[in-house]
């Protein structure tokens, strides 16, 4: 999760392009640089570490302009230096980039065939060279920027400044953020509303695979098919963006579409795309013989996908309980147990009471948190950290994608340090990791399937959720979400269990909600749905467009994104948390603040 902003107006940009970038810091802080119209041709400052180190460069070298882009970096790909410090140059381009370009290694490969000279080992420098490419042959910088995003597979957000053009930044979404903000015979480009917070508070929210050009005095807008657009300007209050709402009514909301970038900045965090490889971490997995994970809640159900695929991918047996059930049943631990807690407020009272029983007993400990400060963070040996960023909605989104991410990119870890996945499998298994920010942006776009569908969720009493595999326990955290924030009563069970017992309670009355990605079990599912279906029960089933139809009466489909199955509880877990939040809209519930719930519970 990196940070953008572009300043086109009439002052000094060096000093605005600082300001802006240390509120930025936040976001990653690897490096940092900066880009600038000198002249009519662009320079660049860059530097490793954090923004004062910029600071230097630039005090030793500075730049004398009124046109510029900024960057700080959180490395996804290629060593945090300074060669892989944004902004990065090609020709007449100079650019910086937030997200993931999944294509960058047959991008690079065919560039390269043509003579392109690469000098960082980033995803980022091939949207460089592809561009000035196109602006090589005479295209105007839209037609050539346009053609260039139309090469780009993956999740980004771009501000491109070329050199011979003194009075403008391109910038394009899709996936990750960015604004534009409107100042007087001044406007900036920024990843989020607090980039641009110290100059303006008019702000407009590109939309997905939306592309600009700003110039000094306004911007030109087009949509994914480069038609022009123009999108709404909004104002926003002066401390916006990190714990303001922005374009969204409810944090919850905002929160869900922040999942793109805060997927990638976690499994940044263990995986590397360029080599394809899973990250050394600090646990020796080939001398551990089981893992034990304890949570509580949202955070319970994230450690039970993290169990198939440590069990799946490296053949690692797991156990996952719930912390306040772990800490009182005095259990049988096996010495060589790597005992996990997994937490967004790192404070959950049975959680780390569980964590510290571990401890005790002389287990490995380590602890899957969002708030890196905090008591479950300081009491682990090991500290496996998630980048969901502050999580403001009670109800538990982004962090719990996060969690996922990390417990699966460190499943590959284990599986690769265990030898059950060879050098081949870890790159698919990487690659298709990386794939999720871009995928999880396609599923935000089912929207509006998921509200053709609450006005019939909103007037029930009961739901049902139902999936197998690693959507057995989302089908419960979907159940969980909607239980929380609609207040509606709903299960998740596993698929092949609803015989067994719960089919009772299927009348016409009763939705279910499946959850069916095209796996190996896909056809077991769609039978399960069939007997609910033959009973007279409505079917949501939610599947790729491409899995087959199942034969019954009542069931309606929603089409969620095609993808890899280990990243299916990623991509699946948008679907459920819309339908939860948009059944609560509906029925007017107090989305951020259910009652009764509290965000973190420090007591049993
Ligand atoms: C549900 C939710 C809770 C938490 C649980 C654990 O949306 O947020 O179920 O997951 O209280 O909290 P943490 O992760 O802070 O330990």
């Amino acid at each position: 999760m990196c940070g953008i902003i572009g300043v086109t107006g009439n002052g000094p940009v060096v000093p605005r392009l600082i300001d802006s970038l240390k509120r930025l810091e936040y976001r990653g802080y690897d490096s940092a640089g900066v880009a600038a119209v000198v002249d009519g041709a662009v320079e660049r400052r860059r530097a490793q570490g954090k923004i004062r180190n910029l600071e230097a460069v630039l005090a030793e070298a500075p730049l004398k302009a009124t046109v510029g882009i900024g960057h700080t970096r959180w490395a996804t790909h290629g060593a945090p230096t300074t060669a892989n410090a944004h902004p990065h140059k090609a020709g007449r381009v100079t650019l910086v980039h937030n997200g993931i370009i999944e294509n960058f290694a047959e991008l690079k490969a065919e560039l390269a065939a043509e003579g392109h000279v690469f000098e960082s080992q980033t995803d980022t420098e091939v949207i460089a060279h592809l561009l000035d490419a196109e602006l090589n042959t005479g295209r105007s910088p839209l037609e050539a920027f346009k053609i260039t995003l139309d090469r780009l597979t993956g999740a980004y957000a771009l501000a491109v400044l070329i050199d011979g053009e003194d009075d403008l930044i391109l910038g394009a979404r899709r996936g990750s953020p960015l604004v534009v903000g409107w100042g007087e015979d001044e406007m900036y480009l920024g990843s989020d509303a607090l980039a641009v917070g110290p100059f303006t508070q008019k702000i407009s929210y590109l939309e997905e695979g939306d592309y600009v050009a700003v110039t000094r005095t306004g911007a030109q807008m087009f949509d994914v098919a480069g038609k022009p657009v123009e999108r709404a300007v909004v104002q926003v209050s002066a401390s916006s963006a990190m714990v303001e709402k922005g374009e969204y009514r409810h944090f919850m909301e905002k929160e869900i579409h922040e999942q793109p970038d805060s997927v990638q900045h976690t499994l940044s965090e263990y995986l590397d795309l360029v080599t394809g490889k899973a990250k050394t971490n600090a646990i020796d997995f080939a001398a551990v013989e089981r893992i034990q994970i304890v949570a509580c809640g949202t955070a319970f159900y994230a450690g039970q996908i993290g169990r198939y695929a440590f069990e799946r991918l490296a053949g690692l047996p797991c156990d996952v309980e719930i912390a306040s059930e772990f800490r009182y049943r005095s259990p049988a631990v096996s010495p060589k147990t790597l005992a996990v807690a997994v937490s967004q407020s790192g404070e959950t009272a049975d959680t780390l009471a569980s964590l510290t029983w571990c401890k005790a007993q002389g287990l490995k400990t380590a602890a899957v948190v969002n708030v890196h400060s905090s008591s479950m963070a300081r009491e682990a040996e090991v500290l496996w950290p998630t980048h969901a960023g502050p999580e403001i909605g009670v109800a538990s989104t982004k962090a719990f994608t996060a969690q996922v991410a990390a417990l699966l990119a460190l499943a590959v870890a284990a599986g690769v340090a265990r030898g059950r996945i060879d050098a081949a499998q870890e790159a698919e298994l990487v690659k298709a990791l990386f794939e999720s920010p871009r995928l999880i942006a396609e599923a935000l776009r089912m929207d509006a399937s998921i509200r053709s569908v609450v006005q019939d969720l909103a007037k029930a009493d009961d739901i049902l959720f139902l999936g197998r595999g690693a959507m057995f326990p989302l089908a419960m955290e979907g159940a969980l979400k909607l239980k929380e924030i609609s207040y509606i009563h709903a299960e998740g069970y596993a698929a092949g269990e609803l015989k067994h017992g719960p089919i009772a309670l299927i009348d016409e009355e009763t939705p279910t909600i499946a959850l069916a990605p095209l796996d190996d079990v896909f056809e077991k599912t769609a039978s399960n749905l069939q007997e609910v279906a033959a009973r007279g029960g409505p079917v949501i089933m939610i599947a790729p467009e491409n899995a087959p139809d199942p034969h019954g009466a009542g069931i309606r489909r929603i089409h969620a994104p095609d993808c890899h199955p280990l990243i299916a509880p990623l991509v699946y877990a948008v679907p459920m948390q819309l339908l939860a939040y948009y059944t609560a809209v509906q029925k007017g519930t107090d989305v951020d603040q259910p009652r009764n719930l509290a965000k973190s519970v420090t007591v049993e």
